[in-house]
């Protein structure tokens, strides 16, 4: 049901705080350390490398994992498209463990992999919205989202709640190993504070209303750019905005931009920069000033910490792993103003079905 809200969209959106609470109480004890079945990860330590396999917004919430299990369990990681690893797969290492990110746990491209990946032998997670789900229940292991129920089409509090739970995983398996960058992570405290930060952005969910009428309601393409996991952020936003408002949209790395796709960049092209990094934010800032001198309307999303005077939308501070779980929130509310102001069916796209069940 959803209740006074005009569309599921907007609800669920609005839910990601109160879902990183209840992971926190899902996963963490009271000393704020994961709490993992044994089983699960002594399998995962056995690996060599993890791959993680998923579609669409999922597999972009597996490229902003990637980094998390680097640093905190030190496990080399890789991340796929279930569609294309079916059926290219690529060399693997000597002891792989894969990890299935699926809200439905349904997808029929990312089940294919795990068919063939179970016959080979290898053991597998599944991360899921849905207990008993397909996916959860043909692979050796399960971690829920307890999102729960996403019934829009455009995922959201999908999204934010798997990158949560691979922050939990790869705190677990780092803290077994007594690695300094997990065991001195605060993740409960993070946790609290990225749910303080969704909640500031969700209250100000007006500015991004008004940043849609004024530049993207009448736009026929945008761009999102960023380096990094910022850069993984950006191919998100961009997905969320094209799947809803139909408005062409691409999230780019922001160094690449010069190497071709530049030439796309016409008078008030929007160009939203992702900048929550401080090893790159000066370069991110270089390229949009780039893209405004041929034009662009250029729009920030910057933490607290980096901002400037000019800077659009300034979202709290977090530990830098974790900026994704707040920057993406500007980004889904764009996407959400922008449908419904173009009088658009929000939580029905066109040509879309919520899970994909043929390959
Ligand atoms: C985008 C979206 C899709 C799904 C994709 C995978 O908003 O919803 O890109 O993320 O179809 O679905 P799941 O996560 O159910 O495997």
């Amino acid at each position: 049901d959803k209740g006074t809200y005009p569309y599921y969209m907007l609800k669920e959106i609005d839910e990601q705080p109160n879902v990183m609470r209840k992971l926190s109480s899902e996963y963490l004890n009271e000393d704020g350390n994961p709490e993992i079945e044994e089983d699960l990860l002594k399998s995962i330590k056995q690996a060599d490398r993890l791959y993680i396999v998923a579609a669409g917004t999922s597999y972009h919430a597996g490229l902003v994992g990637k980094n998390l299990f680097e640093t905190m369990a030190q496990i080399p990681t890789e991340v796929h498209v279930a569609s294309e690893f079916a059926y290219n797969m690529p060399l693997l290492s000597k002891n792989p463990f894969f990890i299935f990110l699926s809200q439905s746990g349904e997808t029929a491209d990312s089940r294919e992999v795990l068919v063939n990946v179970s016959k080979a032998g290898y053991k597998s997670l599944t991360i899921t919205n849905v207990a008993k789900s397909t996916l959860s229940r043909e692979s050796d292991y399960t971690l829920l989202l307890h999102a729960g129920p996403e019934i829009s089409v455009a995922s959201t509090k999908a999204y934010t709640a798997q990158i949560a739970v691979e922050a939990i995983l790869a705190k677990g398996l780092g803290e077994a190993d007594q690695i300094k960058a997990a065991t001195e992570f605060n993740l409960r405290q993070q946790l609290g504070l990225v749910a303080t930060g969704m909640q500031t952005i969700v209250d100000e969910k007006e500015k991004m209303n008004q940043l849609s009428q004024d530049y993207f309601v009448n736009a026929s393409k945008s761009f999102y750019i960023g380096r990094g996991i910022d850069y993984f952020v950006s191919l998100e936003a961009a997905l969320k905005l094209k799947e809803i408002s139909y408005i062409h949209a691409e999230g780019f790395a922001s160094g690449e931009l010069k190497h071709g796709t530049i030439a796309l960049i016409e008078d008030k092209t929007p160009v939203i920069g992702i900048i929550t990094q401080k090893n790159t934010s000066n370069l991110t800032r270089s390229n949009l000033e780039e893209t405004m001198a041929r034009g662009s309307k250029a729009i920030t999303i910057v933490t607290k910490a980096l901002a400037k005077e000019d800077d659009d939308i300034i979202i709290p501070d977090v530990n830098s792993m974790l900026t994704p779980l707040l920057s993406v929130i500007p980004a889904q509310l764009l996407a959400y103003y922008t449908s419904l102001n173009k009088g658009l069916d929000v939580d029905h796209p066109r040509n879309l079905a919520k899970s994909v069940t043929v390959q």
